[in-house]
């Protein structure tokens, strides 16, 4: 079966580095918002393990699952035509070695219709990022602030160590990761990793010299509780749309004006 010519195929998504082509990415963990996003036409959507803070109103992404991963996954996988999408791996899924890893990722392959996982990178994930590729499975590396490492970092901290992020980065290109997500570190840093690495760079509080970036969907649409993050831009504030909306809908119903001669049945 082969691939329709609109789809970002990892091999079109890293070409736009090449081309001079920024590349736009966010995430989505349902149906309804995937199709929405992927009918802009953004480049890749990232099923992010940050759905545990997200949508199951957690403190961190620590306890996300697998499971919950590739049942999010399969969600957005069938509701994407065009964009790539990439699914986190969640936190113990990939650390016992490259067996275990190889079984986890293989599973996002095998179970939805995604094409690609983002791993948060320690040393020994050099290794592991080496066997995915070399089974088939295309691996993003993130870098810099890795919420997956939340208590040994001592909370969520801009990552500022240049020769390492750098260092750390080249490595990743060469264990033949295709793509680098850099998260909460200097713009400066950002851009010199990109000038780098020879494949995309996507960045997240990492200033405007990385390749691409990528948001927090509820972030960009004003639907996270609490004043924007640093990093983020909200382009729309939901939160209130979505209160004022329900807030007439209550209102409607507790004045017999909902339903109308237009909602009724004769
Ligand atoms: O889980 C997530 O949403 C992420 C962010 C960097 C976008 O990894």
């Amino acid at each position: 079966m082969s691939t329709p010519d609109r789809q970002i195929t990892v091999p079109k998504f890293s070409a736009m580095k090449a081309a001079g082509r920024k590349i736009t990415m966010l995430t989505a963990y349902d149906y309804t918002l995937a199709r929405l996003l992927d009918s802009t036409g953004i480049e890749a959507i990232l099923v992010g393990d940050s759905l545990g803070m997200v949508v199951q109103g957690r403190p961190n992404t620590l306890p996300v699952t697998m499971d919950e991963m590739i049942y999010h996954a399969e969600m957005v996988g069938r509701a994407v035509q065009h964009a790539l999408v990439v699914v986190d791996m969640p936190f113990l899924s990939y650390h016992l070695g490259v067996h275990q890893a190889t079984e986890n990722a293989g599973r996002v392959l095998k179970e939805t219709q995604c094409q690609a996982v983002k791993l948060e990178q320690g040393p020994q994930q050099l290794e592991v990022t080496a066997a995915l590729v070399s089974t088939g499975i295309p691996v993003m590396a993130h870098y810099g602030l890795r919420p997956q490492s939340i208590h040994q970092l001592g909370g969520y901290r801009v990552a500022r160590d240049r020769e390492r992020l750098l260092a750390d980065a080249v490595a990743a290109e060469e264990a033949g990761a295709f793509s680098i997500l850099l998260e909460c570190i200097p713009g400066d840093v950002a851009r010199e990793i990109s000038a780098a690495v020879s494949i995309p760079t996507i960045g997240i509080g990492a200033g405007v010299g990385c390749d691409g970036q990528v948001l927090v969907t509820h972030d960009l649409l004003g639907m996270t509780p609490g004043p924007t993050l640093r990093h983020a831009k909200a382009y729309v504030d939901l939160n209130a749309l979505i209160v004022e909306a329900v807030g007439r809908y209550r209102d409607e119903v507790r004045e017999s004006t909902f339903p109308g001669a237009e909602q009724t049945f004769d």
